[in-house]
């Protein structure tokens, strides 16, 4: 019956399976044939790493701190998916510093970038805890598939099958771009660790420096506390059909570790092998 009630629809593109109801081949050219003005600043990053709490940070460093944008539009519709088809138009027509949002992998955008300076900010989370909280959004998103058991999901994870491929070529690809992208690397641990630091360091890099009273209020908007009763960025918006908030919550526990609640002794073994073959080679570190 579970099954029945999904609305998934999977799409193949490019060697990576996509939620089809958001992503066309349409959409995907889109994308790769964007040109991006020098004052885009575009979101990146692997699902469930901190995506929805960036365009918030964001969405109030460019108001100055007035909390009107954040509270009364919805977080899709400030910093719209450059690849989802609904949300051409929007990404197309921004003002300003337009934000925009995406979850490809650099060799779809590596062409469109790099005819740009728009400021990139790359957001990576400890993998254990991606895939975690991957588990427990595709168990309450409709659009994706059934994710069985967390071994079942875990697996698929690490294989790169899961909905929106693979986290280590996602993760991989994204690195060591600084050359060919004006690029800005955060994890978000060190935003959970140091959210204030983390607001100063954007603003930094966006070349746009604020008051401290207004990085202070920024802070106090951004923490889970408060985001997760913000109904323009915790989904409660979205129709239980699309996601269902009888089975869990988009803004669900905002930690770092939970992955140990999650693991068992053998599955961390199994994930520590596979991440040390696949991130060889690479200096990334995490705080796990
Ligand atoms: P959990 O499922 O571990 O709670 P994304 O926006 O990329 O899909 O990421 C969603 C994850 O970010 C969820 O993780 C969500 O709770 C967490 N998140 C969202 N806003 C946050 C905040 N202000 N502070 C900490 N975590 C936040």
């Amino acid at each position: 019956q579970e099954s029945m009630d999904r609305m998934e629809v999977v799409e193949t593109l490019c060697g990576i399976n996509l939620p089809g109801h958001l992503h066309t081949k349409e959409s995907l050219q889109f994308a790769q044939d964007f040109e991006f003005r020098d004052n885009d600043v575009v979101i990146v990053t692997y699902p469930k790493s901190g995506t929805t709490w960036m365009q918030e940070i964001l969405t109030l460093i460019y108001s100055k701190g007035d909390s009107m944008p954040a509270e009364n539009i919805p977080n899709w519709a400030r910093a719209p998916w450059l690849e989802q088809h609904y949300f051409k138009d929007l990404v197309r027509n921004g003002s300003g510093p337009r934000l925009i949002t995406t979850h490809l992998q650099y060799r779809f955008l590596a062409k469109a970038l790099g005819r740009s300076k728009a400021k990139v900010i790359y957001i990576t989370r400890n993998p254990k805890d991606v895939a975690v909280s991957f588990y427990h959004f595709h168990k309450m998103a409709n659009f994706l598939p059934d994710p069985g058991s967390f071994n079942d999901l875990l697996k698929k994870f690490l294989d790169g099958t899961v909905s929106f491929g693979s986290w280590f070529d996602h993760v991989k690809g994204w690195h060591n771009q600084k050359n060919a992208v004006n690029i800005f690397y955060i994890t978000y641990e060190e935003m959970k660790m140091d959210l204030r630091g983390s607001i100063e360091r954007l603003c930094n890099f966006l070349h746009f420096p604020l008051l401290p009273a207004v990085v202070d209020s920024i802070h106090k908007h951004c923490t889970f506390t408060n985001m997760k009763d913000n109904k323009m960025a915790n989904y409660t918006l979205i129709p239980n059909e699309i996601m269902d908030h009888q089975k869990g919550k988009f803004m669900r526990k905002g930690e770092v570790g939970d992955w140990k609640r999650h693991f068992t002794v053998e599955q961390s073994i199994i994930f520590d092998n596979i991440y040390e073959d696949e991130m060889r080679g690479t200096s990334l570190q995490f705080t796990w």
